[in-house]
Parts: structure tokens; C-alpha cells; sequence
């Protein structure tokens, strides 16, 4: 299959990449490298079926020339501004990045499928028939930060949604795009709402994530700091089992026109997770949040349709994955 990774340089991104390539398919990665690393796909650089191409899904001649170059069989959209407490700050980039980014990739995979020149009649299209035409499967990573707070049972895709930041309502706004293609124009298109992921290549700096925070900051024995009370929950996924997810995603029929989520169905308080990476080696205190407004108390994963549709269903345990992540740090320049 010829495939396109948008955000294929960055964290998730780059395991989705690694899985593609180990079954053989040929794979574009588009980062405009905003957040991704070339690091993070060094490893496939040697690899004839890999190409990176350093760009941004904003530009429309870079996609319009990329789709005239190649024809996809299947997209996996991950490029994105993901950080939620940045999305408050300067809110344009990501809406921009990530409602507008995914338009484009909607609008070009249309074009692919049906022409420049087709026409909607009624509920069928009208094709010319000297363009090439080429079919081609869209999976939209959106994410569990679209979700209201869980209650006790878990968050199943019928739960409410509420947009508490702007990144959670780019994503909602992106996701309902995606889906009026499916219904308005056929195109078989999936979003996905895989819960807060980590492990090996997440960056463990600032706008990292948590696990890669506390992870590094453990191992140099400096303290762990939680915003708030520590009392938010989240079901955190191992990104090996993300990425298999993902992938699983852009294979599946059933799952056209359906909102799918990824998650072990366990969560933690962000106290028990400093308390499990910490093992008592370094202090953990409370700081004050920097947004609590757009803080989602407890997240927890109902992932009963990705078993029942896609036989898909999470392989670590939060304690092995936290393990694989703290021997890949230590062994990184991370
Ligand atoms: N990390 C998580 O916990 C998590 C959970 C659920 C969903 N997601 C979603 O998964 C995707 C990947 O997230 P990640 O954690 O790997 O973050 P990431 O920042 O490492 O990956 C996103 C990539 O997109 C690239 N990008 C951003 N804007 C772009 C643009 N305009 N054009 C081209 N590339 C652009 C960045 O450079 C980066 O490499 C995102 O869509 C994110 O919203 C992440």
C-alpha cells in the first residue's frame, strides 16, 4: 500500500511509521517539524520504502503537488499543535494546524477520489472520466481531550463531548469535517480517540508528557511536580499498543463512519502515577495550574467498540510501559 503519515516525525507518528514499514508498505511522512525530531525517524532513513518530506499540511501547493505525485491508499492524520495549555495561549495556531490542516487533507483526498471535476447529483457523483481516480481510506487521530469528565464506568463513544480548551475544540471541529465527508461524499473516513499516550521517542521536556516528565526528572533525582491536586485521572496508553490501533484503523471497513476510542480501561491519579515512577527515590509536590479551567478530572476508557469491531484491545500494563520507557530514557540523550 502507498501511505501517508502526516506528523510521521513526530512521537506517535514515528511508531506508526516503524509498524508500516515492518509489513512491507511504502510510506511518505509529512512533518513540518513544528514538534516532530528527525531522530525520531533516523532509524528508517536507510529504508527504500521510507520518504520524509519536511512540510506543513497548511500549504496547499505542497499537498496539491504531493497527491499529483502520488496516489495514497490509505492517510493517517496525525499532524497537529497538541498541546492543550499552549492552545489557550495562542489559539489561531492551533485551529489553523489543526481544523484547517485537516480540511486540506479532507479537500486533496476528494480530489483523489473522484476528480477535480466531479459533481454531486443529487446523492451521487458525476465523474470525469479522463481524471485519474483513486480510492483512499482517511484515518483522523483525534483524542480523548474532546471527552467530558468520566464517571465511575468508563468514557464510551457516546459520551458527551465538551470543548474546555481549544485544542479539544479544533479536534471536535476536525472530527465532525471528517465525518460529513464520509456522509456527504462517500469517503471512507474513521476517527479515533486514542487516550493519553506514552513511551519511548515522547519528548520529556516541558511540553512533554507526563510519564516522559516525571520519568526523567526521577532519574535526576530532581522532584515531581503535579498541577492542581493531583486528583485528575487519566488512562494512559502504551504508544506500541496506540500505534497498533492506529494502524488497525486505516485496515478496517467496519469502522468507516464511526468514531472509534483506545484505552486500557484503567485509570490513576496523577498522585498514584507520580508515586509508581517515583518508587520513593525523589519528592513530589503540588504547583499551582497553569490553566485549570481546561482540565478534565477524570478520564477513563471504555474500549468495548475497538474489541468488537476491530478485535483490538491493549497489551501493556501501565507498569510495563512505564518500565520500557524508563530503560529507553536512560539509554536516550533525552
Ligand atoms: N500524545 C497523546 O497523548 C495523544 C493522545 C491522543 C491523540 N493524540 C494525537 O496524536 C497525534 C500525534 O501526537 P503526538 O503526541 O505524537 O504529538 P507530536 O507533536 O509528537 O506529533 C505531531 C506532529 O505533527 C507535526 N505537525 C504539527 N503541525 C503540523 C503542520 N501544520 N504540518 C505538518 N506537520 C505538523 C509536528 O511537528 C509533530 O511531529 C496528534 O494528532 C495528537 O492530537 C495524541
Amino acid at each position: 500500500m502507498n501511505i501517508l503519515v502526516t506528523g510521521g516525525a513526530g512521537f506517535i507518528g514515528r511508531w506508526v511509521v516503524k509498524k508500516l514499514l515492518e509489513e512491507n508498505h511504502n510510506i511518505i511522512a509529512l512533518d513540518n517539524l513544528s514538534n516532530g525530531r528527525l531522530l525520531n525517524i533516523e532509524e528508517f532513513k536507510d529504508n527504500d520504502n521510507f520518504r520524509f518530506i519536511k512540510g506543513d499540511i497548511k500549504d496547499q501547493k505542497l499537498l496539491e503537488d504531493l497527491f499529483k505525485k502520488n496516489k495514497f491508499d490509505i492517510i493517517y492524520h496525525l499532524g497537529a499543535s497538541i498541546n492543550v495549555q499552549e492552545s489557550i495561549d495562542d489559539p489561531a495556531t492551533t485551529f489553523y494546524n489543526d481544523t484547517v490542516g485537516t480540511f486540506n487533507i479532507l479537500e486533496r483526498t476528494k480530489i483523489q477520489m473522484f476528480g477535480e471535476n466531479a459533481k454531486m447529483v443529487g446523492d451521487k457523483w458525476e465523474l470525469d472520466s479522463e481524471e485519474e481516480k483513486h480510492p483512499c481510506k482517511v484515518v483522523f487521530m483525534s483524542t480523548c481531550m474532546v471527552y467530558d469528565k468520566a464517571e465511575s464506568k468508563g468514557i464510551n463513544e457516546l459520551h458527551p463531548t465538551k470543548p474546555v480548551s481549544p485544542y479539544g475544540g479544533s479536534k471536535i471541529a476536525a472530527e465532525n469535517m471528517v465525518l460529513s465527508y464520509y456522509h456527504a461524499y462517500g469517503l471512507p473516513t474513521v476517527v479515533i480517540r486514542p487516550f493519553n499516550t506514552y513511551g519511548p521517542f515522547q519528548k520529556s521536556s516541558g511540553e512533554g508528557g507526563v510519564i516522559a516528565i516525571f520519568i526523567k526528572r526521577a532519574l535526576e533525582s530532581k522532584e515531581l511536580n503535579i498541577y492542581g491536586t493531583g486528583e485528575q485521572t487519566r488512562d494512559l496508553l502504551y504508544v506500541k499498543d496506540c500505534a497498533k490501533f492506529v494502524i488497525m484503523a486505516g485496515f478496517n471497513e467496519r469502522v468507516n463512519g464511526e468514531i472509534v476510542n483506545a484505552g486500557t480501561g484503567r485509570d490513576v491519579t496523577i498522585n498514584e502515577l507520580a508515586q509508581i515512577i517515583s518508587q520513593d527515590r525523589v519528592e513530589v509536590k503540588h504547583v499551582e495550574h497553569i490553566h485549570p479551567q481546561s482540565e478534565i478530572m477524570k478520564l477513563k476508557c471504555d474500549y468495548s467498540k475497538a474489541e468488537s469491531l476491530m478485535g483490538w484491545m491493549p497489551e501493556y500494563t501501565l507498569e510495563e510501559g512505564i518500565s520500557e520507557t524508563e530503560e529507553w530514557i536512560k539509554n536516550s540523550k533525552e
